[in-house]
């Protein structure tokens, strides 16, 4: 999809859908009241569309909720064929992120119509600020491009042409905007195309592939290491997870390196991805039901490897690393077996009790492994456990910090990317539960209370405490996977984490 921005008044603009923004501005109902009659206002203060919407406002068939849409055909006084009016839900709650929905409805309204040309006319609004509303609808527009129907026989090249975006007066800093709107939506699809492909076409080689050709178009640096690498770093948690597996690992490193180099003792942000390319929970076998959806299980390393895609285009002024580990879990003549004890890189030994919870075993060895290239801030992404949604449902990614000042930038960068994460307990009162009998710590709480902070707890065993090195732990195994079709998004690969571990990135640039 190309996305382009045009001063045209919107009457002048032939174009095969037109469409315009609308909220309901109904004030709260009188006392004794049950709901106040909708009042569907349209957020432009263009005088021919105002009259072309004007008949069908006051219908009471449309209500302006969040993604509802009103189809004029041959709209009066419009050179459009038709005009879409696309409600955004209610005035007080109106920012840019329902404008992002809002670009997403007006994309997925046109694909299945075969319209493959739509224009989006910018929303007019005291709550909607011109830079962020733009990047908000080339971000709405492009995320909503993305159908996982690829390996579809009948699949018809449904995506959208041209994306005409009709702004008033776009100056230079609009257009910025809309282009980095882009750049991370795109990454973001970059991404979800990853998690999306079935387990036998991304094996952990070809993630490393595909991760060198992005790096190698973007200027990042990236080596893919073997298996080799991976024993030589004396990688013992990483190593067990791989061994039952037939697909050769990838132990992939990318830097990120700035034009300018950052003044000495500046920080060195890494970040680490679960890249299970499949997750059958090895010996410890998950049941059959839903196991086809353990391809996504390396969306963690996919959200690591999007955001390095974005940050190289971005270009902040901080250096950046990323490791991923990645590998299939698998049982086998060879698999690791519950009761074995590992060694991890750092040296800590581990009793596994359970080789289904393998995700903290690959991350342990890729924290402790990011902290000796340098990285004084870390950051992972992982779906790392079930309980995460039974604890948040499919609404709210997990996040889990061993550093209040960190986590509130990475806060500060969900207000920018309009992703939802909360924090969860990682405090050294639930460390007695990953005690071992035998060794030092063990891979699961044992019990199912408290299993996604276990998890993390697990994973803080690998993270510096003298001097403390800020960490971030991102559980997205509920929010990775979308099960149903949204009006603004297909179901499938969300995509998660990208646009918000690169605003956090961005945060540091000095
Ligand atoms: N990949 C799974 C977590 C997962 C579950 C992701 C559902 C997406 C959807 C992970 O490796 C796993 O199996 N975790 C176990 C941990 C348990 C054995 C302590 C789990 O969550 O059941
Ligand atoms: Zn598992
Ligand atoms: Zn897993």
């Amino acid at each position: 999809m190309n996305i382009k921005l045009q001063s045209l008044p919107a009457a002048d603009l032939a174009t095969p859908l037109l469409t315009v923004f609308a909220i309901d501005t109904s004030t709260a109902p009188a006392a004794g009241i049950k709901d106040a009659p909708a009042t569907p206002t349209l957020l432009t203060t263009n005088a021919a569309l105002l009259a072309a919407a004007a008949p069908w406002l006051t219908t009471g068939e449309f209500k302006a909720t969040l993604g509802e849409t009103l189809l004029l055909h041959s709209p009066s006084g419009l050179k459009a064929e038709r005009l879409l009016i696309i409600g955004l839900g209610k005035a007080k709650s109106l920012t840019p992120h329902e404008v992002r929905k809002g670009a997403g409805v007006a994309v997925r309204f046109a694909k299945p119509r075969t319209l493959r040309d739509l224009a989006l006319t910018f929303p007019e609004h005291p709550s909607l600020p011109a830079e962020l509303t733009t990047r908000a609808l080339a971000e709405g527009a492009l995320i909503a491009d993305f159908d996982i129907d690829f390996y579809r026989s009948d699949r018809k090249d449904q995506s959208i042409t041209t994306t005409t975006l009709l702004h008033p007066a776009p100056t230079p800093e609009v257009q910025r905007a809309l282009d980095e709107g882009v750049i991370l939506a795109e990454s973001q699809n970059f991404a979800r195309t990853l998690v999306n492909e079935p387990g036998n076409v991304l094996t952990p080689t070809e993630l490393g592939h595909r991760t060198a050709a992005m790096a190698a178009e973007f200027g990042l640096q990236c080596d893919v290491h073997s298996i080799d690498k991976i024993l030589e770093l004396k990688m013992g948690a990483f190593a067990a997870v791989t061994q039952g597996s037939s697909e050769p690992p990838a132990l992939i490193v990318m830097r990120y390196e700035p034009a300018t180099p950052p003044p000495a003792g500046s920080p060195v942000l890494g970040l680490v991805g679960k890249g299970i390319t499949f997750d059958t929970g090895g010996i410890s076998i998950k049941p059959a039901d839903n196991m086809d959806k353990m391809k996504y299980d390396m969306a963690g390393s996919a959200a690591m490897i999007g955001a390095m895609r974005a940050i190289a285009q971005l270009k902040p002024n901080v250096r950046v690393l990323c490791v991923v580990c990645s590998c299939e879990n698998m049982p086998d003549g060879r698999a690791f077996k519950p009761g074995d004890v590992v060694t991890a890189m750092s040296g800590k030994t581990i009793e596994i009790m359970n080789t289904d919870a393998e995700g903290r075993l690959v991350l342990a060895d890729g924290l402790h492994y990011a902290q000796t290239l340098g990285a004084t801030h870390l950051i992972n992404a992982a779906t790392l456990t079930g309980a995460i949604g039974v604890a948040l449902g499919l609404i709210n990614a997990g996040l889990f910090s061993n550093d209040d000042a960190t986590t509130q930038q990475f806060t500060d960068a969900l207000a920018l990317s309009g992703e939802k994460f909360w924090r969860m307990p990682c405090t050294d009162d639930y460390r007695d539960q990953i005690k071992s009998q035998i060794a030092d710590i063990m891979n699961t709480g044992g019990s199912r209370y408290a299993g996604a902070t276990t998890a993390a707890m697990f994973l803080k065993e690998f993270v510096g405490e003298t001097p403390l090195v800020p960490w971030i732990h991102l559980d997205i195994a509920g929010t990775a996977w979308i099960d149903d079709n949204k009006p603004w998004q297909s179901k499938g690969p969300s995509g998660v984490a990208v646009r918000s571990i690169t605003e956090w990135v961005r945060s540091y640039a000095r």
